[in-house]
């Protein structure tokens, strides 16, 4: 969820892999997760109050600390034997990083999870600006990472005169090469007819840009232009089984001399992740008749390597034995876009 969204002192409840969770933050700005279910009687701990330190049950005021555990029931009459203490509800590791709250839902059989390494947009200077934008969608997680890695529907989704115009299409060679749990579009100067590259083109330089996936749903992409540079990434998440979110954000240090630059590019963002809301939701109409898909070597060449790079990732954590990459070194794709 967005770090904005939740104020020292107050709980959210949101949705990760069809999970409840309570999201709480206390006043020194620390983020909880707890399953959003009372242990007493299944009551959402997000409709509760939290003062801060402890979460109250709204139903009947079972109050838990930030490790889950239960401090007080007020039904107990004095002298009662329980342990509130031995009564717990589930929490889960977390942590703030780019004005995100990421929550880890560890596999049921990892015991005592420790949060791995979040997910860190590049930064590559002290100040810059900053924008986040999300949307949802109506889709699977799998359709919505293919429809992240797919690099030929933009001159029919993103049509405008001011990105693409179908006109506009043309043969592309792109050299992959295999990076730790994804592949990355290797450092090229970006295509002629894509409108925002020809903004930051007014620097002058030398204009290049680097698009990675990395396993399970993150799409960084850093753009630089001598020592300008904007860094972006786009993840989708799954909310439930048919419901995704697709979270984008952006870093710059340029375009000081574009006035309200940051509203024009919130403004532009939300445009263009809505053209790939309509069409991926339009596409999920069709895919409810689970039609066998054809995926073409070369545009469609990232999307057989999600599916890969998922099924190497899903061996490998079953058997203990190290990922085996499905890209053994780099290569050439070519596509018309
Ligand atoms: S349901 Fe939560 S205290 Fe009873
Ligand atoms: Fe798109």
């Amino acid at each position: 969820m967005l770090a904005s969204e939740i104020r020292p002192g107050t709980v959210k409840a949101q949705l990760l892999l069809g999970m409840p969770l309570a999201i709480c933050r206390d006043s020194q700005k620390r983020t909880f997760a707890f399953r959003d279910i009372c242990p007493h009687r299944g009551m959402p701990l997000s409709y509760g109050r939290f003062d801060g330190d402890r979460l109250e049950c709204s139903y009947h005021g079972w109050q838990f600390d930030m490790s889950g555990r239960c401090r007080h029931i007020p039904a107990l009459v004095d002298g009662a034997t329980l342990q509130t203490e031995k009564i717990g509800v589930t929490t889960y590791p977390c942590a703030e990083q780019d004005g995100y709250i990421w929550v880890y839902l560890p596999d049921g059989h990892e015991k005592n999870p420790t949060l791995p390494e979040v997910p860190r947009l590049p930064l590559l200077s002290d100040h810059y600006r900053l924008f986040h934008v999300s949307i949802m969608l109506r889709c699977s997680i799998d359709d919505g990472v293919v429809g992240l890695v797919d690099p030929a529907h933009g001159a029919f989704v993103h049509q405008s005169l001011w990105w693409r115009t179908p006109k506009s299409i043309h043969e592309k060679a792109k050299n992959f090469e295999p990076i730790p749990g994804g592949f990355r579009m290797t450092s090229h100067t970006p295509s002629r007819n894509s409108g925002p590259y020809r903004l930051l083109k007014a620097y002058g330089d030398q204009l290049t840009t680097t698009i990675d996936f990395v396993l399970p749903n993150l799409r960084p992409e850093l753009v630089q232009c001598g020592p300008y540079w904007v860094s972006m990434r786009t993840t989708v998440t799954p909310i439930t089984e048919h419901e995704c979110r697709m979270d984008f954000c952006a870093a710059w240090n340029c375009f000081r001399w574009v006035p309200f630059s940051k509203t024009l590019f919130r403004f532009f963002a939300r445009v263009f992740l809505n053209q790939d809301k309509r069409i991926m939701e339009r596409q999920a109409l069709g895919l409810r008749y689970k039609p066998p898909l054809m995926l073409l070597d070369g545009a469609d060449t990232p999307a057989k390597w999600y599916y890969k790079l998922k099924a190497a990732h899903l061996a490998a954590s079953q058997s203990g034995r190290p990922m085996e990459h499905p890209l053994q070194g780099p290569v050439t794709l070519r596509w018309r876009t």
